[in-house]
C-alpha cells in the first residue's frame, strides 16, 4: 500500500482535497441563506468550558443492550436553554462501545411527533428483519426492538447510529439525534486518552429554537449557523506535550463538509470508516463528508491549537450558490465562533511537563484491494437534479438514473459475494456524497484518475459535473437495503435507491 504522504493535506480520493488552497473559493453561504434573526442568537459565544465526553455504554459477554428514548426536550447550548431532540436526553446520544462478534440490542422509543427509526451507519450488519431494516416504521408514541449482529471479524473504527425514516431524516438530525458507535480494536492500540468527538451543526434563533427550513436551505443541503463538538460550542481540552490522543471524529452534520485542521499538532490518521491503514500516515488535514467517520491520533505540541473547519466548495444547485458565496458574514455579527474562512470547534491547550512518547503503533490489518479482484457486474449511477417533485412545492427534485426514491420499488438486485464496480456521474452543479449501507466502498478512480490510496468507507464524493468509481463486495449479507446522498436534505426528497442483494 502506498504509505500517505508526509505531512501533507490528505488526498483521500473522493474524501476531498487535491491541494490546500489558500483563500479558496466556499465561503459558509448558508449564513447567507439563514433568517438575519438567527445569526445574532448569541448561542455562538464560546463558552470556555472543557470538552464533555457523552455518556459511555460498554458491551459485556458479548452483548450490549441499551435502550434509546428519541424526544424533544430542553438542553444547555453555550449556557442559554434549546429547545432540540435528544436520544436520552443528551446531544449527542449515548456512545455504545462493542466488539467485533457482540451483539448490539437497541429498543429505540419514538418520543417525537413524528414517525422515526433507527440505522446504524458503517455497521457490516444484516439489513434483514430487526437488524439494520430501512423499511422499518416506528410511529410516534411506539417502539421497536433492533438487533444487531457484528460478525467476528467486523472491522474496528468509528461508526455511528442516526435515524433514517425517509422525509424526517434531515429534520431529525439537524434536531440533535445521533450517537457513536466505537467497534474496538482486537488489539489495543495505546493511547494517553480517548475522545469523541461528535460534530454536528444547528441553527437556534434567539429563544432556542430551531427555525422552520427553507426550501432554498434543502436545495443547497442545510448547514446550520453553529458547528457543536458534542453538543457544545468551542469547548476546551487540555493535554501535556508528547500525550498522545485518539480522537474518535463522527461528521453527523446534514450537509457540512469537514475540513478539519488542528495546526501545531502531530496528526496521524489511523483510519476513516471502515478503512484502517497499515501504518497511520502523517496528515495536516482531513476532509470528512456528511457521514464520514475519522480514527485520529494526536501527538500534542505545546502551544495552544484551534481545531478548527474550513471552507468547503461543494458547488450549488443551478450555480445559484455562485451569487450567494463571496458575502462573507453578515453585517449583523456572526457569531464569535464562526467567520468567512471557517469555525472553531474547539481549542486545544498544551503545557506542563513533556511525557515520554508512547511506541508506535503496530500494523494494523487491512482488508484486499479490491482492484486485484475480478469484477463480476459493472453498473451506473446518474445523480441528478430536476424541476418538480420537492415535497410541498415544485422546486427541485433529486434523483438516481431519473428515479426518486420508491421504497416499494428495487433498484438494483446484485448477488450476494460478488464483487461490482460502479460508476457514479453526477449532472447536476453540486457535489453529492454518495453513502451505501451495509458494504463498504473503496473508490478506485476519481474523474479518469486512478486513487491509489487504498481504503473502505462508507461515504464517498461524487462531485459536481464529475465522475468516479467504486468497488464494492457484496459479503456476508443478503436483504434490502438502500444507497443514498448523505446531504440528508436530498434523500429526504428522492435521491436515495433501494437495493437487494440475494
Ligand atoms: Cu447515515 Cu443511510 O445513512
Ligand atoms: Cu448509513
Ligand atoms: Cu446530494
Amino acid at each position: 500500500m502506498k504509505p500517505l504522504s508526509r505531512r501533507s493535506a490528505l488526498t483521500l480520493g473522493g474524501l476531498g482535497l487535491a491541494s490546500t488552497v489558500a483563500g479558496g473559493a466556499g465561503l459558509l453561504w448558508s449564513q447567507q441563506t439563514a433568517s438575519p434573526s438567527a445569526t445574532s442568537s448569541g448561542f455562538g459565544a464560546p463558552s470556555g468550558d472543557p470538552l464533555v465526553q457523552p455518556p459511555e455504554l460498554r458491551s459485556a459477554d458479548g452483548r450490549l443492550k441499551v435502550r434509546l428514548d428519541a424526544a424533544p426536550g430542553d438542553v444547555k447550548i453555550s449556557g442559554r436553554g434549546a429547545t432540540v431532540l435528544s436520544y436520552n436526553g443528551g446531544v449527542p446520544g449515548p456512545t455504545l462501545r462493542v466488539q467485533a462478534g457482540d451483539t448490539l440490542n437497541v429498543s429505540l422509543h419514538n418520543g417525537l411527533n413524528d414517525p422515526s427509526n433507527l440505522h446504524v451507519h458503517g455497521l457490516h450488519v444484516s439489513p434483514s428483519d430487526n437488524g439494520d431494516n430501512m423499511f422499518v416504521t416506528v410511529k410516534a408514541g411506539e417502539s421497536f426492538d433492533y438487533e444487531y449482529q457484528l460478525p467476528p471479524d467486523h472491522p474496528p473504527g468509528v461508526y455511528w447510529y442516526h435515524p433514517h425514516h425517509h422525509g424526517f431524516v434531515a429534520d431529525q438530525v439537524f434536531g440533535g439525534l445521533y450517537g457513536a458507535i466505537i467497534v474496538e480494536d482486537p488489539t489495543p492500540i495505546r493511547a494517553t486518552r480517548e475522545r469523541v468527538l461528535v460534530i454536528s451543526d444547528i441553527t437556534l434563533d434567539s429563544l432556542g429554537r430551531i427555525p422552520p427550513v427553507t426550501p432554498s436551505e434543502q436545495m443547497a443541503g442545510r448547514e446550520g449557523q453553529l458547528v457543536l463538538v458534542n453538543g457544545q460550542v468551542n469547548p476546551v481540552m487540555t493535554a501535556r506535550p508528547g500525550e498522545r490522543e485518539r480522537w474518535r471524529i463522527v461528521n453527523a452534520c446534514v450537509s457540512r463538509y469537514l475540513r478539519l485542521r488542528l495546526d501545531g499538532q502531530e496528526l496521524q490518521l489511523l483510519g476513516i470508516d471502515s478503512g484502517r491503514f497499515q501504518t497511520p500516515g502523517d496528515v495536516d488535514e482531513v476532509v470528512l463528508l456528511p457521514g464520514n467517520r475519522a480514527d485520529l491520533l494526536v501527538t500534542a505540541v505545546s502551544g495552544t491549537s484551534i481545531f478548527q473547519t474550513l471552507p468547503y466548495d461543494r458547488g450549488g444547485p443551478n450555480g445559484m450558490m455562485g451569487g450567494m458565496m463571496g458575502g462573507g458574514a453578515g453585517p449583523s455579527g456572526q457569531d464569535a465562533q464562526s467567520n468567512p474562512r471557517g469555525f472553531s470547534v474547539a481549542t486545544l491547550t498544551v503545557s506542563g511537563d513533556a511525557m515520554t512518547a508512547l511506541s508506535a503503533v503496530p500494523e494494523q490489518a487491512v482488508p484486499p484491494d479490491l482492484r486485484s479482484r475480478p469484477v463480476t457486474a459493472r453498473r451506473e449511477l446518474t445523480f441528478g437534479m430536476g424541476m418538480g417533485g420537492m415535497r410541498g412545492g415544485s422546486m427541485m427534485s433529486f434523483t438516481i438514473n431519473k428515479e426518486v426514491f420508491d421504497a416499494d420499488r428495487t433498484d438494483t438486485t446484485v448477488q450476494a459475494d460478488s464483487i461490482e464496480e460502479w460508476t457514479l456521474t453526477n449532472t447536476s452543479q453540486m457535489d453529492h456524497p454518495l453513502h451505501l449501507h451495509v458494504w463498504p466502498m473503496q473508490l478506485v478512480e476519481e474523474n479518469g484518475r486512478a486513487v491509489e490510496l487504498v481504503v473502505r468507507q462508507d461515504v464517498v464524493n461524487v462531485p459536481a459535473g464529475g465522475r468516479v468509481k467504486v468497488r464494492i463486495a457484496f459479503d456476508d449479507f443478503a436483504g434490502r437495503t438502500v444507497y443514498h446522498c448523505h446531504i440528508l436534505d436530498h434523500e429526504d426528497n428522492g435521491m436515495m435507491g433501494v437495493i437487494e442483494a440475494k
